[in-house]
């Protein structure tokens, strides 16, 4: 689906690593380099037009962030990623609200970003951490949450939406209606849905929302993280100084702006702001539903390729997104991936920032596909035909 505006895919280059980073199509390149060769200017400290004209981008974003997701646009502050957003919530909130003992549950699921800060946490205030049990599929086990909040003091609960090595989706609406009849503080990683899925920040019970724009489209060193707005009144900066300070004396007391403005603090990444806002009105004009049926059709056609090769296994062959991963029998996934490279083939191997599904999967390694809107049957053939060749991989990558 729309090839044409991806110019990388000018190259010979079959691109089946999105979740790792998607492609950008040409209108956000274009929109930053409109920025950098025409407009440029810092936001919130100009009188002049492209000042004025930067203010505006900055804030239509977040309007137009705020009606993609269903929240306010109070509630939205840009960050440099989705694990710096994880990052602001937990130590931001998080360290001042939770108390020695408190249980968080994750899963063993999830992406360094959403257990490390957790893991901090554990070492720093005490907090307990538990996991909710994977099924068979490696799918949650949504019977053993209402289990776990019966038996611990459940404070908050912490999942990806889609996980970035089985790409399950959850169910986001049913976790966040558990969080609310028990007062527990649901945080959802939208790293690898954001681009996939509808997400309804307010329907869902969302506590913290974090998602990075380089995922759906648009450039990195740019994120989001959505806060509840009774929420972020009691979040602390981590970072002070220019932009989000209101007042300050050489008494040393200061006062911040308000709400978000105090959480974005010095020179924002403004090019990229404008370049997210591009690639939301991308996914936009085609729509997520269309995108997601798009890529569970090319996900089956995989998958049932997948299946025709004697010496594949697949992990995941019940999730619904457009990740797959699987291993050729008594090859090193890295080395497939360097075989697969040979053929301009670009695939992730290994285990995916997530060193604790290893427990349930009983694999570390892996070769992960992970398919977007731009990829075609085409592009699963070429794969297929490779990993047909297989056996010849030694010859090639040695
Ligand atoms: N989280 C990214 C991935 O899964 C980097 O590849």
């Amino acid at each position: 689906m729309n090839r044409e505006d991806f110019i990388m895919l000018n190259k010979d280059i079959v691109y089946l690593d999105s979740a790792s980073t998607s492609l950008k199509p040409k209108c956000v390149i274009d929109s930053m380099n409109d920025y950098y060769f025409n407009n440029t200017s810092n936001i919130h400290r100009g009188e002049y037009n492209e000042a004025i004209l930067n203010n505006k981008l900055y804030d239509e974003t977040k309007m137009e962030i705020a009606k993609f997701i269903n929240c306010d646009k109070r509630e939205v502050i840009y960050t440099s990623g989705c694990t710096s957003s994880i990052n602001m919530f937990v130590l931001g909130y998080m360290k001042k609200y939770l108390k020695n003992g408190d249980v968080v549950l994750l899963s063993k699921s999830e992406h360094a970003s959403n257990l490390l800060p957790w893991f901090n946490l554990s070492k720093e205030i005490g907090i307990k951490i538990k996991y909710i049990d994977l099924d068979s599929d490696y799918k949650l086990d949504y019977s053993s949450i209402d289990k776990l909040i019966k038996e611990n003091n459940v404070k908050v609960i912490s999942l990806a939406h889609i996980t970035n090595v089985i790409g399950d989706i959850r169910d986001i609406s049913y976790i966040g209606d558990i969080c609310k009849k028990n007062n527990i503080l649901f945080c959802v990683d939208a790293a690898q849905s954001i681009q996939h899925v509808k997400i309804d920040f307010k329907k869902y019970n969302i506590s913290f929302l974090s998602f990075s724009s380089h995922k759906m489209m648009g450039p990195t060193g740019i994120g989001v993280l959505v806060g509840r707005y009774d929420l972020l009144e009691k979040m602390e900066p981590l970072f002070l100084g220019g932009d989000m300070n209101l007042d300050f004396e050489s008494d040393c007391s200061y006062s911040f702006k308000e709400i978000p403005s105090r959480f974005e603090a010095g020179t924002m990444p403004i090019a990229e702001v404008i370049g997210l806002l591009n690639s939301i009105k991308y996914i936009n004009n085609i729509g997520v539903l269309k995108i997601h049926s798009y890529i569970k059709e090319l996900r089956d056609y995989l998958v049932s390729g997948l299946d025709k090769l004697d010496n594949i296994v697949v992990y995941n062959r019940n999730s619904d997104s457009g990740i797959v991963i699987f291993n050729v029998d008594k090859i090193f996934s890295q080395d497939v991936a360097i075989y697969l490279a040979h053929y301009n083939i670009c695939v992730r191997a290994g285990n995916h920032c997530d060193k604790i599904l290893k427990d349930e999967l009983g694999v570390s390694n892996t070769v992960r596909v992970s398919l977007y809107l731009y990829n075609n049957k085409e592009d699963i053939d070429k794969l297929l035909n490779a990993l047909k060749n297989i056996d010849k991989i030694y010859d090639i990558i040695l």
